[in-house]
């Protein structure tokens, strides 16, 4: 400015003193008239760039079936809710199944200044380090799917958890197989002796939904007096692979006798369905297959007729309720207006069955 105001009185010799005040006073305005249009552009042009929602997501292991339809929902979903003024900005960090990595991933999402972290902690005992972490960098966490004891989520106020009823899929499950029992005893009790003969796959020991959906599908049958024998039983840890291998060995001991599969979740469901198939059985010899969560190959299985029943595991309801609670902490906003928010921290989104009958309600 002083510059200017320099070069402009030199390019004014020659005149009157009235006729350099009157053209140093226009000139003044104008710089004055356009130094405010420019401020006003800097001040404009601040207002209109858009605020950018920073979320880290760290998974215990991204190959999961279930946790990878979760993070398309996220992707899917955050960008639907992008505006003018709000960008969402997801970065996806893989624990694989490994507590120290996650740690270290989760560790520089406080560091860089996220605005929220997304936790699917590998170990749901070892969360109390990461809240009071976090705590610490004043960054919101959000569990999900993997749930930390509620001693550890009183911590803090912006700890929270997303995830659904554990108990309620298992009697869901147990539910299905139970009302083909009543409805047609025969499609199951192969061997007719009025005996329901299973074996069960287990998810991770140690898993909230491994012990309950164990405990509870069975439950639903003998609460409505079905008989049960189990034939056998044991963990895959959630894994198609590692299903079809305790499959493939309890055919060759008890092959015949096994009349239906309850499988914690619907991969471990078609690793059975896989070993039956290289075991040389056809579609008629299956036994009675169910899963949970209503994974898309678990869908697809349902119309083949391999998989005879569900329970969804409403992955996309648990992504917008993650992302409800990401906007509303990152923005500074209350959450009484967050849908199915208890405690001010826990939300449980609900399963439902899914069977042929009603499969077309739950395809893409
Ligand atoms: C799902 C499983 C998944 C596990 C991972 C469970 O809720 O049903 O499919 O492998 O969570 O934590
Ligand atoms: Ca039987």
């Amino acid at each position: 400015m002083i510059l200017t105001m320099k070069s402009c009185s030199s390019r004014s010799r020659g005149r009157s003193h009235a006729e350099v005040t009157a053209m140093n006073h226009s000139f003044l305005r104008r710089m004055a008239l356009l130094a405010a249009i420019g401020f006003c552009c800097l001040a404009g042009c601040a207002e209109e760039e858009p605020e950018t929602v920073r979320i880290g997501v760290a998974l215990y292991q991204q190959d999961d079936t279930f946790l990878s339809t979760i993070v398309q929902n996220l992707e899917q979903q955050a960008k639907e809710r992008e505006t003018a003024d709000r960008k969402l900005n997801l970065n996806i960090a893989d624990g694989r199944g490994s507590q120290a990595a996650q740690n270290e991933q989760i560790e520089r999402f406080l560091k860089q200044g996220y605005d929220v972290v997304c936790v699917n902690i590998v170990d749901r005992t070892a969360a109390a380090v990461l809240i009071d972490k976090a705590r610490a960098s004043n960054v919101p966490l959000i569990f999900f799917n993997r749930e930390p004891v509620e001693e550890d989520l009183m911590r803090w106020d912006k700890v929270f958890y997303v995830g659904s009823d554990a108990e309620q899929s298992g009697l869901l499950q147990g539910g299905i197989v139970r009302d083909v029992w009543k409805a047609d005893r025969g499609l199951i009790d192969r061997n007719g002796d009025g005996l329901l003969q299973y074996v069960m796959l287990e998810g991770e020991p140690g898993h909230q939904d491994t012990l309950l959906r164990t405990e509870n599908s069975i439950k639903a049958l003998t609460k409505a007096w079905v008989p049960v024998e189990k034939l056998a039983n044991d963990s895959a840890n959630w894994q198609r692979g590692q299903a079809h291998t305790r499959m493939a060995q309890w055919l060759k001991q008890i092959g015949q006798q096994v009349e239906v599969v309850f499988a914690n979740n619907d991969d471990m469901a078609l690793g059975a369905i896989d070993a039956c198939f290289e075991a040389g059985m056809s579609e008629d010899q299956l036994p009675f297959v169910v899963g949970v969560d209503a994974t898309p190959p678990a869908l697809e299985a349902i119309a083949e007729g391999t998989l005879k029943g569900t329970v969804r595991n409403n992955a996309s309801a648990q992504a917008s309720a993650m992302l409800d609670l990401a906007c509303a902490l990152s923005a500074g906003e209350g959450l009484n207006g967050i849908e199915g928010l208890k405690n001010g921290k826990y939300i449980r989104t609900e399963y439902a069955v899914v069977t042929p009958e009603n499969l077309d309600e739950f395809l893409p």
